[in-house]
Order: C-alpha cells, then structure tokens, then sequence
C-alpha cells in the first residue's frame, strides 16, 4: 500500500487560492443631515461635552429626521457603494442588510431596498447580530459566494438607533447614532499569493450574556419596539478580553501574526473599547481606523462607514492587509481578515 503524501491546500480551505473568493470592490455610505453635538444632547439630557467624550470619545452623532428609515440610509449608501464599484444594480444578484433597527418588523429591509434600486432579480435578506451584525453578514455572504450561490453582492450594515433609544436614560441615549455603509462583493477565482479578497471569517455568540445588553420590547413578548438597555461596565469589560478568540482565529487561518496587519477597523462603540482591544492584540495606534468622534455607535452600520470613510479610503493601498472585528448584543461577536 502507498501514502500519498501531498502538500496541495485542501480544496476550498482558506490556504486554498483557487476556491472562488468575495473580494471588497466597492464601498459607499449615508448619515443622515441632522447632526446632534455632545452640547446639542445636554441641552436636554443632564450629561457633558465633558463626560461623553472623556468616556466614550464620542463628540457627534448623526439622527435620522421624522419618516427617514434603515432602508432610505442603506439604499444611498448601496448606490454609493455600486457606485464606486463601478456597477449597476443589473451585476448584483443578493443583498444582505445587517440591521437591529428594521423599518418593519417584516419584510426585510433588504427587500426594501432591493425595491428601491428597482431590482427584481436576486435574492435579498436580513441578518441580526446588532453591533456584530455587518461581520455577520459579510460572513454569510462570502460563503454563499464561496459556493457559487451568488456572483456579486451588496452587504449592507444600516441602523436608526435613535428609534430605540430611551431619551430620558444618560447611561445609554448619549453613546449611540443612525447611519449606514455598504460594499460591494464580487467573485473572483484565486491566482496565487497577494490576491485581494476575503482571507479568513470567524464567529462566535454566547447567549448566556444576552440580559446585558438588549432591547426590552419586541412583536413575541411585548408587542412594542422596546427600548435599549445595557450594562455598561459589563458590556465594556467583555467587549475588551472577548474577541481575541476569533482575531486570533482568523490571524491563524490566514497564516499571519498581528505586526503583519496594514489597517484594524474595529467595531466602532467607543474609543476606550477600541484602544485597549488594539493594545490587547500588539496593534499600534497609527494602524487602527476611528471614525466613532463623528458617528457616535452606530451598530452594525460602524465598519461599513469607517471602510467607506476617508481616513480609511485615502490611506489603504491595494493589497494591504484589514482586520475588521466586532462584539455586539447576545452577546455576538466576530472578525474577518480581508486583503484589500
Ligand atoms: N453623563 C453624565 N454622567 C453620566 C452619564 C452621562 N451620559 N451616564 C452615566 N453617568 C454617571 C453615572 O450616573 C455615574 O454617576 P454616580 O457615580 O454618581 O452613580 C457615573 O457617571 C459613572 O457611571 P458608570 O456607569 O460607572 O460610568 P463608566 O465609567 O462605566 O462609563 C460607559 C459608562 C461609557 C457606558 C462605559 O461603561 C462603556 O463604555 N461601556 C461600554 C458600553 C458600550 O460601548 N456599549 C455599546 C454597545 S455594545 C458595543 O457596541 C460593543
């Protein structure tokens, strides 16, 4: 009898450079016009300037007007994404909308949106992860393009949280704003080592920790919207120690240590969050995208918008390396290593 000994990849693994790849081709964003300062919130809330932003870095956040929904926000910002991709609608065949903060409690949003850029091909849904909600659905949706299920995809992170907040709690209302981003995904079939696209994806979820932040409504149990709550010091303690797992995961998977790293664009909830997590991880500082100083928290909508952001656009180059990692409620977290 004969072993066989070979040092091909295993077909489809993540060393595998000829299984089909999702490479980022387009990115684009929309804020809503209203923008609210950290002096605008305490003209009616008892908080500071002050405080917010020495605790969260926050110093403005953008809120949707009356009648402005997930869907208005993540359509301008798939244009702006199909856009910069240099497509049209006719190229994508699935939308994936990543949102806690749907306009109904169905359809999805992404039908929505899929009607509003006149598609009728294709398929079209919604992911819930919260804050984790865009790696969620960048994850899904490389793997339906791994499998040839889909050929070009928007995904799609778009949030009005300003819907759900309670106004009258400062632990919670002063840390959070409405925005969406999107990219666009295509296929591409790998050619060797450098190749731009999506190296490594990797979740987790604990739902042991979901009554620390949630939303305390909902069409099965209330039959109201509900409103946000969160324990923070134990949100911000999690967010810190728990997703080196899956960085580590997806560092391993794609054969690289953290120094190799061009660009950290981490879920943007608060600076203090995304400061220890870097120094947790061996990331300097000049690495690592911020973008939470003008958007406050915006969910799953915060690393579509720091990507499409111009302190991320002007400074990436092809090729180079982008961690992208995220904790939202559940609790849910994940990261994916992307070559740009
Ligand atoms: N303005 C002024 N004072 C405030 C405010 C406010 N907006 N909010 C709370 N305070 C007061 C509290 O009442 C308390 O006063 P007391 O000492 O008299 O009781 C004091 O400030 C300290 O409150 P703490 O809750 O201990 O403040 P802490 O330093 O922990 O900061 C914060 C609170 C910013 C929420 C922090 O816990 C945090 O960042 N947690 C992470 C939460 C987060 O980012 N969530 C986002 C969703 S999850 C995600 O996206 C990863």
């Amino acid at each position: 009898m004969q072993t066989r000994v070979s040092t091909a990849p295993t077909p489809g693994s993540a060393t595998d450079d000829r299984r089909i790849k999702a490479r980022i081709a387009g990115v684009g964003s929309a804020l809503p016009a209203r923008i609210m300062s950290n002096d605008d919130l305490a003209e009616f809330v008892d908080t500071s300037d002050e405080w917010i932003f020495s605790r969260t870095g926050i110093k403005q956040r953008h809120i949707a007007q009356d009648g402005e929904c997930s869907s208005d926000l993540a359509e301008r910002a798939a244009r702006a994404a199909l856009d910069n991709a240099g497509m049209t609608v006719d190229d994508i065949d699935l939308i994936v909308v990543a949102t806690a903060t749907p306009d109904n409690t169905f359809p999805a949003t992404a039908v929505s949106v899929q009607h509003r850029l006149g598609m009728t091909h294709g398929a079209a849904f919604d992911v819930a992860a919260v804050c984790s909600g865009f790696v969620y659905a960048l994850t899904v949706t490389n793997a339906m393009i791994g499998q040839g299920m889909a050929k070009r995809a928007l995904v799609i992170g778009a949030e009005t949280f300003s819907r759900i907040l309670d106004w009258e709690d400062r632990t919670t209302c002063v840390l959070f704003g409405d925005g969406a981003g999107a990219v666009v995904l295509d296929s591409s079939v790998g050619v060797g080592e450098g190749q731009a696209g999506i190296i490594a994806t990797s979740l987790r979820s604990d739902g042991s920790h979901k009554d620390k932040l949630f939303v305390d409504g909902g069409p099965s149990s209330t039959q109201t919207v509900g409103h946000l709550r969160m324990r923070g010091q134990d949100v911000f303690r999690f967010a810190i120690s728990a997703t080196v797992d899956v960085v580590e995961d997806v560092l391993a998977k794609g054969g690289i240590t953290a120094d190799d790293l061009d660009w950290f664009v981490p879920h943007q909830a608060n600076k203090r969050i995304i400061d220890a997590s870097a120094k947790k991880l061996g990331i300097a500082p000049e690495k690592v995208i911020l973008t939470v100083q003008d958007h406050g928290n915006t969910s799953a909508a915060s690393i579509p918008l720091a990507l499409a952001s111009p302190s991320f656009t002007a400074r990436v180059r092809p090729g180079d390396l982008v961690l992208i990692e995220a904790l939202g409620g559940g609790f849910t977290w994940g990261a994916a290593l992307i070559r740009w």
